[in-house]
């Protein structure tokens, strides 16, 4: 079983190995980020109440994020594995999540952290296109779409996201030392964490990720 955790600073290529995994392994791809992002497009309550917090950078408030995984994690789909991507991102979330996959038995088996130092993020985030419509990132120089501009999933025209300002950045990456970054500590006191280089070509983390997925 496959109840997975991919964590990493902004940039670290969360999303992008995300992709790889769910399609390789057959789970549903749990992403906080995308689900705000839809709720924000949607303008659904939801959407109002995180709008603010993602344009700065800053962390959307626990009890919004948290109730949101719990609603999601039970869903059905999630019986025979997940992959949450974004989340938890405070320790206040990995106690939360500790609490609810224990009671609906959906533990977590595996915790990927992706390694990255951070002078590589900001040519990522800022060369880095996304698709609105089915949230595929793309990168203009390391992963380009076949056609420019275009997504190769759903051929909608891709966009920048609005955090990835090099401003935005710094409060992400702020947020992530500070509030996010314990959280490695905690998995590793649990034994589950998995670190790998994020800074190695797109097929070798991914080949990186599939062995350790593998050696469990
Ligand atoms: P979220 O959407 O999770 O953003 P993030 O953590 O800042 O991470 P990114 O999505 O920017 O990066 P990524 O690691 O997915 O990188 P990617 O694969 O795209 O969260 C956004 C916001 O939502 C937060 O700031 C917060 O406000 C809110 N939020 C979400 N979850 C929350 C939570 N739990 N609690 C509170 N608030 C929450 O790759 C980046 C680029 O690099 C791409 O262009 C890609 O093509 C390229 N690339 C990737 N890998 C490689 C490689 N190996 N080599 C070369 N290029 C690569
Ligand atoms: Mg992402
Ligand atoms: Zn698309």
């Amino acid at each position: 079983m496959h109840n997975l955790i991919i964590m990493g600073p902004p940039g670290a290529g969360k999303g992008t190995q995300s992709e790889k995994i769910v399609a390789a392994y057959n789970i549903p791809h749990i992403s906080t980020g995308d689900m705000f992002r839809e709720a924000i497009s949607k303008k659904t309550e939801l959407g109002t109440k995180a709008e603010s917090y993602i344009k700065s950078g800053a962390l959307v408030p626990d009890e919004i994020t948290i109730g949101l995984v719990k609603e999601r994690l039970s869903m059905d789909d999630c019986k025979n594995g997940y992959l949450l991507d974004g989340f938890p991102r405070t320790i206040l979330q990995a106690e939360a999540l500790r609490d609810l996959t224990k009671e609906i038995g959906r533990e977590v088996t595996l915790v990927i952290n992706l390694v990255c130092d951070y002078e590589s993020l900001a040519g990522r985030i800022s060369q880095r296109r996304v698709c609105p419509k089915c949230g595929a990132s793309y990168h203009l120089v390391t992963k380009k779409p076949e056609v420019e501009g275009i997504c190769d999933n759903c051929k909608t025209p891709l966009i920048q996201r609005e955090d990835d300002t090099m401003e935005a950045l710094k409060t992400r990456l702020n947020a992530y030392e500070m509030k996010t970054k314990p959280l490695i500590e905690f998995y590793e006191k649990e034994n589950l964490i998995k670190n790998i280089d994020g800074l190695q070509s797109i097929d070798d983390v991914f080949s990186d990720i599939k062995k350790a997925l593998e050696g469990k």
